[in-house]
Order: structure tokens, then sequence, then C-alpha cells
């Protein structure tokens, strides 16, 4: 399918958080319309999109996606012919201190959705509802081995546990009903506009307000990185060339340990930020606030993906490099130090408390 030949109204659900912010910008650079559908939890930030919300092609609707009836009017007034869904609830550690808004948001809300897409959109099999998925589904590796699509799912958190339970329901709603869905299992992001509660941002936050810096255990978990923008170009791919019924991992071959990236953060600071420049600092380095916290219950020890579908029945492959990605990144949080403080203010301030104040205090 030629661009030109493709669909022109995209509906993207959670467009107000992290990856949804980048890829609504994303979709308006490609001309389609777009609608972004968020209820606006803590993590939705409609400052994200400032830059975009007079855009005629964008259009914003506060809208839960357990709400049926306002799912259905959405529907009914912008009738897309391609569906994001990446509404959720996404933290892990939220996950285990207050499991459920999770299995309502990420269970029930993508149950909601499917329901209403199958209802609008009758047999057409032109049109793409892609469900964004995580790689935590299939649990933890241990030192080698990569989650592959035929990897049995076996999620440890809420999170994974809820996220695993939607993706069996989107694909059923293939199997049982046909609806043209496509599940993409992707590994940890990151980039601009990334709630600061996510390791990253939390690390580059902190470290600029001369915070500790919280290591869950010693540091050695591992993850498989990913820029941002190149999630983006992946599920655009997806909803071009993806066949329905079909799941496709998305990784960036860029497996880090955490402590390896605290430093890297500490270590980039310093070359653009000096510590010796920045009075919160106190006349410390920036790796001299790393510290080491009682780990997450449950931690998944490892992820790391095996792209080969994507690669080779899509052509995608990533661009970014994780280093190149983390400079652009810290970048990007040091120029917007007024979208972190306004996001780092309020209740932000509350979830710092609940989850690091006991960690901290040992
Ligand atoms: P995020 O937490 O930054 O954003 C989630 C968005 O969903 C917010 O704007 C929030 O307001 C909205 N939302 C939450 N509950 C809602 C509800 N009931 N109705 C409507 N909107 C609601 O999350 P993110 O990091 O951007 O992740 C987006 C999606 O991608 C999620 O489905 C997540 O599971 C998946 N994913 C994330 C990553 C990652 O590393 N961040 C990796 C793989 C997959
Ligand atoms: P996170 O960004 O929460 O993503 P996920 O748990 O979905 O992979 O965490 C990434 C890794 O960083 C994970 O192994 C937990 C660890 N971590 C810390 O060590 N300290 C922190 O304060 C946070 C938020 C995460």
């Amino acid at each position: 399918m030629s661009d030109a030949a493709l669909a022109q109204r995209a509906l993207v659900t959670g467009g107000a958080g992290f990856i949804g912010s980048n890829l609504v910008r994303f979709l308006l650079g490609r001309g389609l319309d777009v609608l972004n559908v968020d209820a606006l939890t803590y993590a939705g930030n409609l400052d994200s999109l400032a830059d975009v919300a007079a855009d005629t092609r964008y259009r914003f609707a506060r809208a839960d996606v357990r709400d049926r009836a306002a799912l259905e009017r959405l529907f009914a007034e912008f009738d897309p012919q391609l569906v994001f869904h990446l509404a959720a609830e996404s933290h892990v550690d939220r996950s285990i201190v207050a499991p459920e808004d999770f299995v309502t948001t990420n269970v029930v809300g993508t149950f909601t959705l499917l329901e209403v897409a199958r209802r609008a959109w009758g047999d057409d099999g032109a049109r793409r509802f892609v469900h964004v998925s995580t790689d935590e589904v299939y649990g933890s590796l241990g030192e080698t081995g990569r989650f592959s699509e035929t990897t049995r799912y076996d999620p440890s958190s809420p999170y994974s546990a809820s996220k695993a339970g939607a993706d069996h329901l989107a694909h059923a709603y293939h199997r049982t009903y046909g609806l043209p869905v496509i599940v993409t299992n992707c590994s940890n992001n990151y980039g601009p506009r990334q709630f600061p509660e996510k390791l990253i941002p939390l690390m580059i936050t902190r470290a600029m307000a001369g915070e500790p810096l919280p290591v869950y255990g010693a540091g050695d978990n591992v993850r498989d990185w990913l820029y941002v923008d190149d999630h983006c170009e992946a599920l655009w791919a997806v909803a071009q060339r993806g066949k329905p019924g079909r799941d496709y991992n998305i990784g960036g071959d860029e497996e880090r340990r955490n402590l390896e990236i605290v430093q890297l953060v500490c270590a980039e600071l310093e070359r653009v930020r000096p510590a010796s420049d920045n009075a919160a600092l106190g006349g410390r380095a920036y790796r001299e606030l790393i510290t080491f916290v009682e780990d997450r219950p449950g931690h998944d020890y490892r992820y790391a993906i095996d792209a080969a579908r994507l690669r080779d029945e899509l052509g995608f492959s990533p661009r970014e490099s994780f280093e190149s990605g983390l400079r652009k990144t810290i970048g990007w949080y040091l120029d917007n130090a007024r979208w972190v403080e306004r996001a780092t203010s309020g209740a932000y301030r509350d979830w710092i408390e609940d989850n690091y104040g006991a960690r901290l205090d040992r």
C-alpha cells in the first residue's frame, strides 16, 4: 500500500501520554487527521501537545476508554479508519501499590474499545486496530535468550498481567469476529515527554535537582531500550503493512543494565551541564547522588526482544542508537524546564513520597 492509499483518519487513545503524544505528532506529520481520546489521568499531559493544539487536523476529546457511550459517540462522529490503542495505566511500581485501575483501564477499557470498534466497523476489513502492548507480558529472561512472538505469556506484575489480558482479548476479537486487530509488544521506550516516574526521566530530573538517584537492588537488571520516535515509525509500519491477527515484537536491540544507564545519565549531564555550575548539587558530582534502595517486588531480571518478524516482514529497523537517543532525551529535558516543573508538582510529589520515602530513608 502506498502512503497515498492510506487511511486519513486515525483515533489515538492515550494521546496525551508519553508515547501517545509523540505518535499524535508523528501522524499529523504524515498528513493524517487525528482524534486524541484521553481521560487525562495523572499521566496525561496536554502540555505535551501544546504545539499541535491549533492544527486543524487535530482534535482532542477527553473521554475514558471504559465509557462505552462516549466511545460510541466519538466513533460515529469521527469514523476512524485506524485506531492506535495506547491508553493504559503504564507504571509497574504504581500497579504494585494500587492495581485496581490497571485492571479496569487496561482490561475492561480495551474490551470496551474493541467492542465499540467491532460494532462501528462491521466487516470492513480495510480498517486497522493496532493494540499497543509491552514485552513485559512474556515475564522475565535469565542471562540469555530473547522474546519472540511465540514466547509463552508469563506476566509478573499487575501491570503486565493486565496488559496480557488485554492482548488476549484483542486476539480473540480477531479470531472470533474478524476485527482487523494487530497486537504489538514493545520493549522499554525513552525520549521526550516521558513522565518522570519512569527510570530515565526520573534520573535526569532528580539529578538536575540534586536529589538521590534511587537504583533498585544492585542495578543489574537489564532492559532493551527503544527511542520513542522509532516506536512510532514501527507502529506506522505495522498499521500500513502488518497482517491482521498477527502480533509483532518491537525492540531496540539495545540492552543495558539499569546502573549503567544511571551512570550514563550522570556522565552526559556532567558534559552538558557540569555539576560545578549547578547550585543544587552543593559541590557534589552527579554520580555521587546514586543511591541503592530496596528492590521492586517481583522485579523482572531481563527483557530482550527478537524483532526479526518486524524486520523481515515489514522491513523495519530502529534508527537511533541508545547513546544518541539518550543525548537527545537529556537535551529535551534540559530545554523544557517548564514542562518538567509542571509535571513534577502537585500529586507527583505524593507519588515520590509513597514509592521512595521509606526506601530512601533506610
Ligand atoms: P503513559 O502512562 O505515559 O500514558 C498513558 C495515557 O493514557 C495518559 O495520557 C493517560 O491519561 C491515558 N489514560 C489512562 N487511563 C485512561 C483511561 N481509562 N481512558 C482514557 N485514557 C486513559 O503511557 P506510555 O508510556 O505512553 O504508554 C502508552 C502505551 O504503550 C501503554 O499501553 C503501554 O502499556 C504501552 N507501552 C509502553 C512502553 C513504555 O516503555 N512506556 C513500552 C511498551 C508498551
Ligand atoms: P521503569 O522505567 O519503571 O520500566 P519497567 O519497569 O516497565 O521496565 O523501570 C526500568 C528499570 O529501572 C526497572 O528494572 C526498574 C528500574 N528502576 C530503578 O532502579 N529505580 C527507579 O526509581 C525506577 C522508576 C526504575
